[in-house]
């Protein structure tokens, strides 16, 4: 079967929502932009790259626990429905979903992402390589459409990649009650994050020797230049990846290596930067057990399971919706 698509961002949204946030961002001290905006169709390719990167572990690490813990998720879930938010090429998935089908209970796989591109091509290879399932796609925003989570119960929700830690604490506590608040009493959410670990081995992860995280930050002006008819000079500002010790995230940011001043048209705004002011483009917060449990359980869940891999790097962990 072919994979069905639902596009909820439609370009009027899409550009209202950018205009918007880019607005607020760039008129506020310190500036600062939202990090859904890095992945048009080259800002997904450039995170391809980035899973493959020797320093960036947290794929790897989620990966072993999945192909360890796939099973035992499918045989304590049972569930009909996998909905897979920020899914982006569902790589790791797979292991979730071979373990799902040898235990026969799915029948709806439901990958959700901003960018339709990664999101089509994503959605029409899983339904070429799982034919028995029906794969339905939608484009859309986690943080605004949570109500399109349809499917046959018990639904398992997949949000995997530490995506959880680029949310700030007050947006990651509305995503997780309303992930909450959708799912019904015995449904599901799987929850990949990454934890709190030497400082080294963080900021490895997010500037790497390849400087593949450089181009990933900076694509985020490549994205302003065409979609708002801004005229970032794109190779003037560097990326600088820095770790927070009392908000425990990283924090990345853009540096203007002069001082510039950038005109957004669109946006009818001239932006001045001064020489070596930075601007925040993405948090990717680290967490401790505890501190997963306690907002899973805030926000109307019972841990079930937690999964560390066997350096103890990154967490997976299961719960049930009360
Ligand atoms: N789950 C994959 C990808 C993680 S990267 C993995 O574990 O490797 C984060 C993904 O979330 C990207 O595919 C990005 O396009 C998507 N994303 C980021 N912000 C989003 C938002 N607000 N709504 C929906 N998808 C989002
Ligand atoms: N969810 C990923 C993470 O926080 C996203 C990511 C990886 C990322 N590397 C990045 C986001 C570099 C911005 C810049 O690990």
């Amino acid at each position: 079967m072919t994979a069905s698509i639902e596009v909820h961002l439609t370009p009027d949204y899409l550009s209202e929502s950018l205009r918007r946030d880019v607005k607020e961002g760039l008129t506020s001290t310190p500036k600062s932009l939202p990090p859904k905006w890095f992945y048009d169709a080259d800002g997904s390719v450039l995170f391809e790259r980035i899973t493959t990167l020797p320093e960036y572990y947290p794929f790897r690490a989620e990966r072993e626990i999945l192909a360890a813990r796939s099973a035992e998720i499918a045989a304590t879930t049972k569930a009909h429905t996998l909905i897979e938010l920020g899914s982006g090429s569902s790589e790791k998935t797979r292991l979730l979903l071979d373990a799902l089908r040898d235990a026969g209970t799915l029948h709806d796989l439901v990958p959700l992402d901003v960018s339709e591109t990664a999101l089509r091509e994503a959605a029409d290879t899983l339904a070429a390589d799982y034919p028995a399932l029906r794969v339905h796609g939608v484009v859309a925003d986690f943080t605004a459409h949570m109500d399109q989570i349809e499917g046959e119960a018990p639904r398992l929700v997949a949000f995997l990649g530490g995506t959880i830690g680029n949310l700030l604490p007050d947006e990651r506590a509305r995503f997780l009650s309303e992930v909450g608040a959708v799912l019904g009493e015995g449904e599901w959410l799987l929850l990949g994050a990454d934890l709190v670990k030497s400082p080294d081995v963080l900021l490895r992860a997010y500037d790497d020797a390849a400087g593949v995280t450089a181009e990933f930050n900076r694509n985020v002006l490549r994205v302003l230049n065409r979609e708002l008819g801004a005229d970032f000079l794109v190779s003037e500002f560097e990326h600088v990846a820095v770790w927070d010790p009392e908000r425990e995230w990283i924090e990345m940011r853009l540096r203007a290596r002069e001082q510039m001043s950038v005109t957004v048209p669109a946006l009818g705004l001239d932006v001045r930067f001064d020489k070596g002011e930075e601007m925040r483009t993405e948090i990717s917060a680290k967490f401790r057990r505890e501190v997963i449990e306690r907002e899973l359980t805030a926000a109307g869940f019972e841990q079930t399971s937690r999964w560390t891999d066997a350096e103890g790097r990154f967490s997976l962990v299961l719960a049930r919706a009360e």
